[in-house]
């Protein structure tokens, strides 16, 4: 095996003498049959394979659909783990495990478990080239599930250059993903066999038992977010966090502002990089996409501003309720010719057409052909079977480039300078429409206290309210305590301090649950009231949460709202604000070593919604 092995790395010119070690000692383990080497050029073989082999269907011209196992749909933080070699990195969300108890665990559910498989090897780059950030970006997944491969190359860079030519030709990031045998593996049973484990201080990842992209793409999520959170603490110098990341400029100043920031998975980041709708506001501003899932900050030395770079190069999308209406932008990134992949949604085998809830008001009249995402035919169902077609957390994946408002610099190396950083989360009631803060400690915090409804991007329940520091709850690697100083120290260190603020798309009618706020492409609204704010042209109400925008410094041109609902979203309830501070307390004293200025921001917010109450 092991001269096939390296006749196969020879072959594709992987040169690297560590990552050739390395994938030795793996094809080895996992008793692979056989070995092949991915970059981003064999994307059409490796599609015209896995539709000959069935994996994937097609879906128009360029689209393909996949379903992933049915009790493989979405990530699983209870199997998810950020071991290290140090006991004093656990934390309350990272499942901190032992290194020296992971590595021989996981070695043994891979020991022979993808036999008769391909272990495709897949050297990525998970960085525009050539950026500061370059030497915590790549990595090799080794995984022996073909769909991941193709998922791999529309997510991040792939090619054996981004190894072949590393400074420190050991620096890698070492991503094996086995998917085990999916229908034996106990899924959210006392049995479950699955683990997704980084080991922060070995660079190492290691995933057993799923073929889901949330679990599988080791890249995006275990590499760009959780490996990248530990080193960026680790060496002091950045911050890598679940975060869009989008432009605005404004042709009549000629000004272009840029704005980050987390809300909790399924909860709007997609959509906001994507469909800000410039056009309802006259012709003064344009909105670019550069990125919707992965922030990766720094401050640079020399002109002291936060830079940002999106260390992705896809979008890995929900595709519930994307429409022409909601999300065009995301439409036209899977249009036809585009090479995206569907995952669980509804498919039909007669006409290769593709459905999801929200897609249409209602579904396909005619249901012949149609299957739902299990794979059952619709025409099939018990009478009154009424569940979804689509997964609800169904997804869409396309490169970057599709994206119709993709950024014309989004490669720039250096990433671009941050204006400001939002939190926002489902919150059905209390959460104002946005509410500014401009002291870097409170900000900090206001990421702390991120709270939202649960939804199904992960397994649990769905609508329950739950915190999620800084939408990277999923995605902890290190103490809570440490995270907060670490960013406090890093953002503390620029010249130029963003604003914060918090947003809040979904709050709702207590009476019939219709949202407040229309959202989507109007969300640029409040986002502008901040940069004025930013800039002294508004000056909001200040609360004792933060700044909010008054009646008239909000522009509402064009826009349908009910004059009630408006009211609601930009007044404090300061009954439910008093509640929500005990809550809050709770929720922090979960974390040791948490910076005292974070607790005299929690004190300090305290004490004024006590003395206006
Ligand atoms: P991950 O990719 O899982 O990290 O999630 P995300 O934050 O990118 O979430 P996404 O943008 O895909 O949105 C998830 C769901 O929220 C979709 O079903 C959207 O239709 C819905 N949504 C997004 N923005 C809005 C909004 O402004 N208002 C309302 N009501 N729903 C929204
Ligand atoms: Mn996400
Ligand atoms: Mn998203």
């Amino acid at each position: 095996m092991v001269a096939a092995v390296d006749q196969a790395m020879d072959a594709a010119g992987l040169t690297n003498p560590h990552v050739r070690e390395y994938v030795n000692y793996w094809a080895e383990l996992t008793g692979a049959e056989r070995v092949e080497v991915v970059s981003a050029s064999d994307d059409s073989r490796l599609i015209k394979e896995s539709l000959a082999a069935g994996e994937i269907l097609p879906a128009g011209d360029g689209l393909y659909y996949s379903r992933s196992y049915f009790k493989d749909t979405a990530r699983s933080e209870e199997r998810t783990i950020v071991a290290s070699n140090n006991p004093s990195d656990a934390g309350v969300y990272n499942n901190w495990r032992s290194a020296e108890e992971m590595r021989p665990l996981l070695e043994g559910k891979m020991r022979g478990a993808s036999a008769g498989k391909t272990m495709y090897v897949i050297p990525y780059l998970m960085a525009p080239p050539g950026s500061p950030l370059e030497a915590y970006a790549a990595g090799v997944e080794l995984t022996d599930h073909r769909t991941v491969a193709l998922h791999m190359i529309r997510m991040s860079r792939v090619g054996v250059d981004f190894v072949n030519n590393l400074a420190d030709p050991n620096s890698f990031v070492r991503a094996v993903h086995v998917t085990g045998d999916l229908e034996n593996l106990g899924q959210g049973t006392p049995e479950d066999q699955r683990y997704f484990v980084t080991i922060g201080d070995e660079r190492t990842i290691l995933h057993f038992g799923s073929s889901y992209g949330g679990n599988a793409l080791l890249g995006k999520i275990a590499h760009g977010l959780r490996q990248a959170a530990y080193d960026g603490w680790a060496s002091g110098e950045f911050l890598a966090e679940q975060f869009m990341l989008v432009g605005i400029t404004d042709k009549k100043t000629g000004k272009k502002y840029h704005i980050c920031g987390g809300f909790p998975s399924a909860s709007g980041k997609t959509n906001l990089a994507m469909t800000l709708a410039p056009d309802a506001l006259g012709d003064r501003y344009y909105v670019e996409f550069y990125g919707d899932d992965i922030a990766w900050l720094r401050v640079d030395p020399e002109d002291g501003k936060i830079y940002a770079i999106n260390p992705e190069f896809g979008v890995f999308g929900v595709a519930k309720d994307t429409n022409a209406a909601t999300n065009p932008g995301a439409l036209d990134s899977v249009a036809p010719g585009t090479q995206s992949l569907f995952t669980n949604i509804a498919y039909n085998a007669d006409t290769n057409e593709v459905w999801w809830e929200g897609k249409t008001p209602e579904p396909p009249a005619d249901v012949t052909g149609w299957a739902d995402w299990k794979g059952n035919l619709i025409s099939e169902r018990a009478e009154g079977d009424d569940s979804p077609w689509a997964h609800p957390n169904s997804r869409f994946t396309t490169t970057l480039a599709n994206v119709p408002n993709i950024a014309a610099d989004f490669e720039n190396p250096k990433g671009v300078p941050i204006d400001a950083v939002i939190f926002g989360g489902r919150t059905r009631d209390r959460e104002p429409l946005i509410r500014a803060i401009t002291d870097l400690a409170e900000g900090v915090y206001d990421g702390l206290t991120l709270g939202a409804e649960a939804t199904f991007a992960a397994e649990g329940v769905d609508g329950q309210l739950r915190y999620d520091p800084m939408s990277m709850r999923p995605f902890m690697a290190y103490p809570e305590g440490a995270y907060a100083a670490h960013w406090l120290k890093v953002i503390g260190q620029a010249k130029d301090q963003p604003i914060f603020a918090h947003v809040n798309w979904f709050q709702r009618d207590p009476e019939d649950g219709h949202f407040l706020w229309p959202g989507y492409r109007e969300n640029l609204r409040p986002l502008l009231w901040l940069m004025e704010l930013k800039n002294g042209e508004v000056k909001g109400r200040q609360t004792p949460v933060g700044i909010i925008p008054t009646k008239d410094e909000l522009n509402l041109d064009g826009l349908e709202i009910k004059p009630e609902d408006l009211d609601t979203i930009l007044t404090i309830d300061n009954d439910r604000w008093r509640q929500e501070m005990g809550h809050r307390e709770k929720h922090l004293k979960q974390f040791d070593g948490l910076p005292e200025s974070i607790w005299e921001a929690h004190r300090r917010i305290t004490a004024d919604l006590e003395a206006e109450g």
